[in-house]
């Protein structure tokens, strides 16, 4: 059996319905790796949710699910699931989050979902098929150069004890670009950059389960999608990304490394 875009949407639909149940309740919080680094219940509700769900389907396929780590043995289907991206704005009742699904078939991202519980926008994409908001297709915005784009980037949770946090990229591209937003979900920033409302993305560590969908989704959208190196790997080893119109991520990627 083949899993298909609109079996992801139903599911990613069905999983925001359990994170809308829990938003601002009382709910469990506690911190992982650090102490600005959270899970709540519903993080873990959601992915049993979708997990339990698609093995149903697929027994033997390979998750890798950021709550619960790594089962099954079939490494040609693999699946990429963030049950919750947004966890710090959830947990402080900010209404940015997402559920993030995404299907490799064969070592190639094929199929994505990003779903936004609060606005109701599911993002989807299919390799060499498009990128869509709710059915309707998507597509980057043609900012030619840096002074005309609004970009958005992220913190890794480590950002308190690691010289390598972001923030003087940070400071640069503020001063160069329309503004960069911190949004707190890299399925969203993605998923912006596929529908046009970010020019580009850029982060220096994420994991593979914030990005794999929505990289799929801004780069069926026509957007360039590599890691901070250049590299069109980006879900492996330890990734990074920048995202971004073809001309834009030049710029961007040219930035990032110029000399302090
Ligand atoms: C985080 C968010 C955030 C990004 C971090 C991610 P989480 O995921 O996507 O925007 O900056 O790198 O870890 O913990 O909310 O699933
Ligand atoms: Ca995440
Ligand atoms: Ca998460």
């Amino acid at each position: 059996m083949t899993p298909t875009l609109s079996e992801m949407e139903l599911l990613a639909r069905q999983a925001g319905v359990i994170l809308r149940a829990g938003f601002r309740q009382n709910i469990e919080i506690t911190a992982k790796t650090t102490s600005i680094d959270l899970v709540t219940e519903m993080d873990r509700r959601s992915e049993e949710f979708l997990i339990g769900s698609l093995q149903k389907h697929y027994p033997d396929h390979h998750f890798i699910a950021e709550e619960s780590g790594v089962q099954g043995q079939d490494t040609a289907h693999i699946w990429y699931i963030d049950p919750l991206d947004g966890t710090v704005n959830y947990a402080h009742g900010i209404p940015i989050f997402a559920v993030s699904i995404a299907y490799i078939r064969d070592g190639q991202a094929t199929l994505g979902v990003v779903y936004d519980p609060m606005q109701d926008e599911c993002f989807s994409a299919e390799r060499g098929r498009g990128a869509w908001l709710n059915g309707t297709p998507v597509k980057v915005a043609s900012a030619p150069g840096l002074g005309s784009a609004l970009l958005v980037t992220g913190f890794s949770y480590d950002i308190w004890n690691n010289p390598v946090n972001n923030l003087d990229h940070f400071a640069r591209f503020s001063l160069r670009s329309q503004g960069v937003r911190r949004l707190g979900s890299a399925a969203l920033d993605l998923s912006y950059v596929a529908a046009g409302r970010f020019d580009g993305y850029w982060e220096l560590q994420v994991k593979p389960w914030d990005i794999a969908a929505g990289a799929l989704i801004a780069s069926e959208a026509g957007a360039r999608v590599t890691t901070v190196n250049g590299d069109a790997e980006y879900l492996s080893g330890s990734p990074s990304i920048i995202a971004a119109n073809p001309a834009l991520h030049a710029e961007l990627f040219s930035l990032l490394h110029a000399p302090q």
